[in-house]
């Protein structure tokens, strides 16, 4: 249930200026944004407070710079925004200080202002309360849209609010209603499928989801622990040893639910001219190692993905970076958008391999968080959503 207060609940916004944390953490080649999506889920928002007759104080991070580093400066997306909005976005060169408190008293309705990236400051990642404070003098209400930042008890994610009268915005909510309805409403057959080279950063997830879930299908790096732990011989695939015992535990109480590939692509070399050739779980030779699920395995995960009403998705199948070893990853990709389950995908390359293959339509939910969504699926509570006030 999605109870926090939301910027439709502040009385009026007429002639107020909303500081609004953003996630503007987008990606960027030679100066130039290579996607926007990330600013362009944030429009609703952005426009509603602007149709409200509003200014607005945008803030957001982008990338993880130490100190100020002109190469990781917001202002191409101040541009992007402008163009997506149809109006001049202004740009403050830093995020405090008097010339930034000018520039955002200077504000009238209907005027946008982005703040240059709040990383710059260490006390952003400190949520230092005197910089929050800073950042509280930009505005008169606070809204949170940046839900990809949600898992950071940052200052102008966390300490912020308690400064402002705060809300959420509206990709904040649409964000923790359908990741939240996994655990409040889910449908079954619930179907998970997890990917990723790591299987020490989807642990929580499987223990979290493993009551819930119909089904959880492993793919990945990831699965290789799981394979190791059932006795198989890897060769140089990808194996954590520290999380084999964990792995173990997993296969012994829950086996029925966790499915394994059956094949996988192996390669005699970690690239993608690599020789290549698909085998059954049990042949991978010494000097070879697994980089895709194979064939057989695909076919047993698209015949459960058919059947279920619910599919939650986090990582790729296999080296999706690698054209020859993506095969795995884009049938899944093409099952889960075929399939009339509610789907929800986040982290960057299964929603890569659902853009890739034009078919971001066909999916239900696609999370702008990386790391939040997963740290929601883990059930934890996340210091951006926790502080916001309930709804009365
Ligand atoms: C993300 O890209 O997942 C968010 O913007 C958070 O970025 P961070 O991991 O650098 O905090």
């Amino acid at each position: 249930m999605f109870n926090k207060r939301t910027i439709r609940d502040f009385p009026s916004l007429n002639g107020k200026r909303v500081l609004m944390r953003v996630d503007f953490n987008v990606p960027l080649k030679d100066g130039a944004i290579t996607d926007d999506t990330r600013i362009r889920a944030a429009l609703p928002t952005i426009q509603y407070a602007l149709d409200q007759g509003a200014s607005v104080v945008l803030m957001s991070h982008l990338g993880r710079p130490k100190g100020v580093d002109p190469s990781q400066s917001l202002r191409p997306a101040a541009g992007r925004l402008s163009e997506l909005l149809k109006r001049p976005v202004q740009f403050a060169n830093d995020c405090v200080g008097p010339e930034v408190e000018a520039q955002a008293r200077a504000l009238k309705p209907g005027d946008v202002l982005l703040l240059e990236n709040l990383r710059f400051h260490k006390a952003e990642e400190k949520n230092d309360p005197d910089f929050a404070k800073q950042l509280a003098a930009l505005g008169d209400v606070y809204v949170n849209d940046a839900f990809g930042s949600a898992h950071r008890a940052h200052a102008s994610v966390e300490a912020v609010a308690h400064f402002l009268p705060a809300a959420a915005g509206f990709l904040m909510e649409k964000e923790i209603k359908f990741l939240g309805k996994v655990f409040t409403d889910p449908e079954h057959p619930v179907v998970v499928l997890l990917g990723g080279a790591k299987i020490s950063d989807k642990l929580p997830v499987i223990n979290n989801l493993m009551s819930l879930a119909d089904k959880i299908m492993i793919g990945g790096g990831m699965a290789n622990t799981f394979l190791k732990a059932e006795g198989y011989e890897l060769g140089d695939s990808l194996v954590e040893e520290d999380a084999i015992e964990q792995a173990r535990e997993l296969l012994l109480c829950c086996s029925g639910k966790l499915m394994l590939p059956v094949d996988v692509v192996v390669a005699d070399a970690f690239s993608n001219d690599a020789r290549s050739e698909t085998v059954t779980v049990g042949q991978i030779k010494p000097g070879w190692r697994a980089l895709d699920i194979g064939p057989h395995t695909v076919e047993k995960y698209r015949h459960e993905l058919r059947n279920a009403r619910m599919i939650i998705w986090n990582g790729p199948m296999g080296v999706f970076e690698f054209d020859r070893f993506a095969a795995g990853t884009r049938a899944i990709a093409q099952a889960v958008a075929e399939s009339n389950a509610i789907s929800i995908i986040g982290g960057g390359d299964s929603v890569a391999a659902i853009e890739q293959a034009g078919l971001t339509d066909k999916i239900t939910h696609i999370s702008t968080g990386g790391g939040a969504s997963l740290e929601f699926l883990e059930g934890k509570t996340l210091p951006g959503i926790a502080v916001l006030p309930d709804r009365r």
